[in-house]
């Protein structure tokens, strides 16, 4: 007998972290179907996936905001839950084009949520971000963060969205909504999947560090700059939890597992990263070590916006996800090294 195809809709599943949540989804035996507008993506990702998986990709060109569009899959879907990925997230572009940023992370987040109340959708696992923290040593006095650490403004109208995001979807539950969400505030999401056939493609060029790298190290880039070098921290560079994109994306499984345990409407927030700090300055020397040869690389001016340190505490989604993170920062470099030199090259 067959058993049932359990189908999760995935916003923004041809993107960085969404293409990988979709083969770990496959991998559990999920039939997860795409709706991305490619805006951050590329449109040879969803036949890479098929490839990768072996499986027939379902993805369709739309925005969330497609209502017509969202309404035909949800009734030929009958979805047992939701990720949503689909956001603009550039921190720079989100403080010179606020307006952009709270009109599609908004709109989009909203849109989903009256068709799951529509469709009576039960699962529901929304892409949130370290980013809502804030400074948490400014307010805390500690860099480590746990779920209900103090929250500050967010320093980006990026990560503004995100915190309303947030209070929409607790205001959601707290209404008539049946449905159950799990909220996953990632950290420093890095590297690729091993077989090389997908990874980090980002437009331009790049804000985060290690595409900023590794691109360095091919010659797309002339030389890395060190955002700052006298923050109150060990070696004087800033700390981030690095955390591989696959532990991310198997975080998400665990996450649409559990959520299909609950029995009663709920949102949950979990901090998914290592629990581990990592300067730039260690990244980067990481990266050397990994590859065998030196960077081109130099000081620079601090960045404006960036805080001296942050890592999570990960504990909650071990104890009640049962998910942690398996890969080191040197397995990710190594991942994100192969996927660098046999990516597509549109730089
Ligand atoms: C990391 C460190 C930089 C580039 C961002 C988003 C956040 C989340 C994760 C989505 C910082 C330094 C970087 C460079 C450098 N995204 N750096 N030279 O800023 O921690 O977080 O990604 O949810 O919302 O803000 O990541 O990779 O940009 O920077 O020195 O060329 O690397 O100063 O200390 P960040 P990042």
């Amino acid at each position: 007998m067959s058993t049932k195809q359990k189908h999760i809709l995935v916003t923004g599943g041809a993107g960085f972290i969404g293409s990988h949540t979709v083969v770990e989804l496959i991998e559990a035996g999920y039939t997860p179907v795409i709706i991305d507008d490619f805006r951050n993506s590329e449109r040879f990702i969803p036949e890479r996936l098929e490839k990768l998986t072996n499986q027939k990709i379902i993805a369709v060109d739309a925005a969330c905001q497609d209502v017509e569009v969202l309404d035909s899959l949800f009734s030929k879907y009958n979805f047992e839950g939701v990720i949503h990925f689909a956001a603009d997230k550039a921190v720079g572009e989100s403080v010179s084009d606020p307006l952009k940023y709270y009109d599609n992370n908004l709109s989009s987040l909203i849109s989903i949520l009256r068709m799951m109340d529509k469709y009576n959708t039960k699962s529901l696992v929304f892409s949130s971000s370290c980013t809502v923290y804030g400074n948490p040593k400014s307010t805390t006095g500690k860099s480590v963060v746990t779920e209900d650490s103090i929250h500050l403004n967010p320093d980006s109208p990026y990560g503004n969205t995100k915190l309303i995001g947030e209070q929409i979807l607790q205001d959601w539950i707290a209404s008539s909504s049946r449905s159950n969400v799990a909220l996953l505030r990632y950290f420093n999401p890095i590297g690729a999947h091993a077989s090389g056939e997908i990874g980090e493609l980002p437009q331009g060029i790049p804000n985060n560090l290690l595409p900023y790298i590794t691109q360095t190290a091919v010659g797309i880039r002339e030389k890395l700059t060190v955002f700052g070098n006298d923050y109150d921290t060990e070696d004087g560079t800033c700390i981030r939890d690095y955390i591989h994109v696959c532990d991310l994306a198997d975080a998400h499984v665990s996450a649409i597992k559990w959520l299909d345990l609950q029995t009663n409407p709920g949102i949950e927030i979990f901090n998914i990263g290592t629990g581990k700090g990592t300067s730039v300055l260690e990244m980067v020397q990481a990266f050397e070590k990994v590859i065998g040869k030196p960077l081109s690389w130099e000081y620079g001016p601090k960045r404006s916006g960036d805080i001296p340190e942050i890592y999570a505490n990960p504990i909650k989604a071990k104890e009640m996800l049962q998910w942690e993170s398996k890969f080191s920062i040197f397995q990710a470099i190594e991942d994100a090294w192969r996927w660098e030199n046999n990516r597509p090259k549109n730089d």
